[in-house]
């Protein structure tokens, strides 16, 4: 996502910052910008786009100075343009910030502090900004406090005023940021790869706690406001590890980014006193939601398979018909497609191809068209006449696992809310919603076997051929697992709903054949355990996917991989997370690229 950088020291900021910014250009951004102190005053510049172009900027600028904080954005709330990029302001220029996170209540804040301040861009940052602004009465720090506390989201902050020269204040929730401890001079930094090149000793900030830095000081508080004595670490990786956050790909990373994301993806979205979701980008009255009497998922690959658990949805919470369909064939069918039809184009990147082109035609047809997309911004946001940002952040690794997730978050959220219009009760509503919330603790118990699965995946690595089983819900997961061990590994896999197998797929089982089979305890336990009888009987390996305290799933596999047992529909959520791991170890082992598979694309825009 966006990257903070800051400096107080001696030396010239303006380059520090810039390079800064360069070690945080993998993160993925859209805009940037710097501020730094001059002469009593704050000099900000801000560009679209890459950072050579803010650099091209600053050249003619003339900003000198040795304090100084910078921004990459990746856009969130508004497009992307110079007014939203960071450092924003307040009404006046003596103020700075750079915001990484989401303010939630923002446009409750404006209401109830600003009236009579002028806004200049689309974001929520400048809100805070003018926030502060407002509490500000000559010392940084309490009026950051004061702002903070009314503040719901995330943030990882940076703010300078002009009228505390050399002074730094910075603040974390749920967002990080990190302190690099130099000679007589720090870092700051939203993770630790702009300041390696100067200092190995940092201090990672904790959730609640602001810091005030000077020139020859760094004081850290607690929420209570009391000081804290922090440990400072010595960082031992180098740049490209800590990029990866000291994992040793951006695949893994982002599987292990999921319970993080995932709720971005919710917060805010919801009512647990209502039992309701509240999607905003809708974009549709309640009269309008009664016209919809059909909806139709279009995406490809991962986004497809995230489609079709959304079938599965909004058929049990709103009762809909639904189909999901990929936008390759979509396109080229003469689609049922009417003014009662709801459709969604799903994607991570916005920028596919054939999503766009099927969107395009449902359009044609007079059906309601919303995105479900991670980046802000792109082809799909804009061409849709509503719909959610998946928040997922930048996914660099080219197969998809975290935006994967928190599409099928976004989507059971709409079906959540299409089914409180008549079927689901709010005391249903709120059990799922409640289940919603205990997700991000179920996928760190699956992510917590990774070293378990990898043991799973050097067993297996060297079959040539194995086959993916799942029912109902699960049906899709199983797809999923499929296409991920296919992509980085290139293992031939595939998958299929385990009543299916009897009808065809049987006759490729042998000892030579693995079944991966999610046999989780649902209402199709049963029926899923007959079919891995069938496939035992013909000898294949059978690895399980089994919840947690199943002793039966031992006795009829080679390997069971447990994991939590949660509401049947939330099941994607946690099983897919044991299977990403499964396909990443096993293509480490097998010595494949694992970031950047042979033949694939991260963004397809062709067709
Ligand atoms: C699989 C994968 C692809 C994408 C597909 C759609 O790991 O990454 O199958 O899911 O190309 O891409 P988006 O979601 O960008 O439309």
């Amino acid at each position: 996502m966006c990257g903070i950088v800051g400096y107080i020291g001696k030396k010239e900021a303006l380059p520090i910052l810039i390079n800064g910014l360069r070690r945080l250009e993998y993160r993925g951004y859209d805009s940037a910008g710097v501020a730094i102190f001059q002469n009593g005053k704050i000099k900000k510049t801000k560009a679209v786009g890459k950072i050579d172009s803010l650099s091209e900027k600053v050249k003619t600028a003339d900003m000198v100075g040795t304090v100084g904080i910078a921004h990459t954005r990746w856009a969130t709330h508004g497009g992307v343009t110079e007014d939203n990029a960071h450092p924003h302001s307040g009404c006046q220029d003596d103020l700075v910030i750079c915001h990484n996170g989401i303010i939630e209540n923002y446009r409750e804040l404006k209401e109830k502090f600003l009236s009579g301040h002028t806004i200049k861009s689309q974001t929520d940052t400048e809100i805070l900004a003018h926030l502060i602004e407002v509490f500000y009465e000559g010392d940084l720090l309490t009026a950051v406090r004061k702002a903070l506390s009314e503040v719901r989201g995330t943030y990882g902050l940076v703010a300078m005023h002009a009228g505390e020269p050399n002074k730094i204040v910075a603040a974390r929730l749920g967002s990080p940021l990190v302190i690099g401890v130099g000679e007589n001079e720090y870092y700051i930094a939203s993770d630790t790869s702009p300041m390696l090149a100067h200092t190995k000793n940092v201090v990672f900030l904790d959730d609640g706690e602001v810091a005030e830095i000077t020139l020859d000081s760094m004081k850290i508080f607690n929420v209570d406001h009391k000081i804290m004595d922090k440990h400072v670490e010595k960082i031992e990786w180098n740049e490209a590890q800590a990029q990866k956050q000291g994992f040793d790909h951006f695949m893994l990373k982002e599987i292990f980014d999921q319970p993080t994301v995932v709720k971005d993806a919710i917060r805010g979205r919801f009512s647990l006193e209502d039992g309701a979701a509240h999607l905003g980008g809708l974009n549709m009255t309640d009269e309008q939601m009664h016209q919809v009497k059909r909806v139709v998922m279009l995406s490809c690959g991962t986004a497809y398979y995230a489609g079709l658990v959304g079938k599965y949805a909004f058929e049990r919470l709103a009762g809909l018909p639904t189909e999901a369909d990929v936008a390759s064939e979509f396109r080229y069918r003469d689609p049922i497609i009417d003014e009662h039809t709801l459709v969604f184009a799903i994607s991570q990147s916005g920028e596919t191809a054939d999503t766009i082109a099927a969107l395009r035609e449902a359009k044609r047809k007079g059906a309601f068209v919303r995105g479900i997309v991670n980046v802000v911004g792109s082809s799909i946001a804009r061409e849709t006449d509503g719909g959610t940002y998946i928040h997922a952040g930048p996914e660099l690794a080219v197969a998809s696992t975290k935006a994967y997730t928190n599409m099928v978050a976004v989507l059971i959220l709409y079906a959540l809310q299409f089914g409180r219009l008549n079927r689901v009760s709010v005391a249903t509503g709120e059990r799922l919603l409640r289940a919603l919330l205990e997700i991000p603790e179920k996928m760190k118990l699956v992510l917590a076997q990774s070293e378990k699965i990898k043991a799973i995946a050097q067993k297996y690595k060297d079959y040539k051929d194995c086959i993916f089983l799942g029912r109902g819900i699960n049906y899709p997961v199983a797809l999923e697992g499929a296409l991920k061990l296919k992509e980085i590994s290139y293992i031939h896999s595939e998958a299929y709903p385990g009543g299916e197998m009897k009808h065809g797929p049987i006759a490729l089982l042998s000892e030579n054949f693995p079944i991966i089979a999610i046999a989780t305890k649902n209402q199709l336990y049963e029926k899923m355990i007959s079919n891995i009888q069938e496939a035992k009987a013909r000898k294949a390996p059978i690895i399980l996917i089994a919840t947690e305290g199943d002793a039966q799933a031992k006795e009829i596999s080679d390997d069971v991989i447990y994991v939590p047992q949660t509401m049947e529909l939330l099941e994607p959520l946690v099983n897919t997370l044991a299977l990403q791991l499964f396909s990443y170890h096993t293509a480490v082992l097998l010595g494949k690229d694992v970031d950047r598979p042979r033949n694939l694309a991260k963004s397809v825009t062709v067709e």
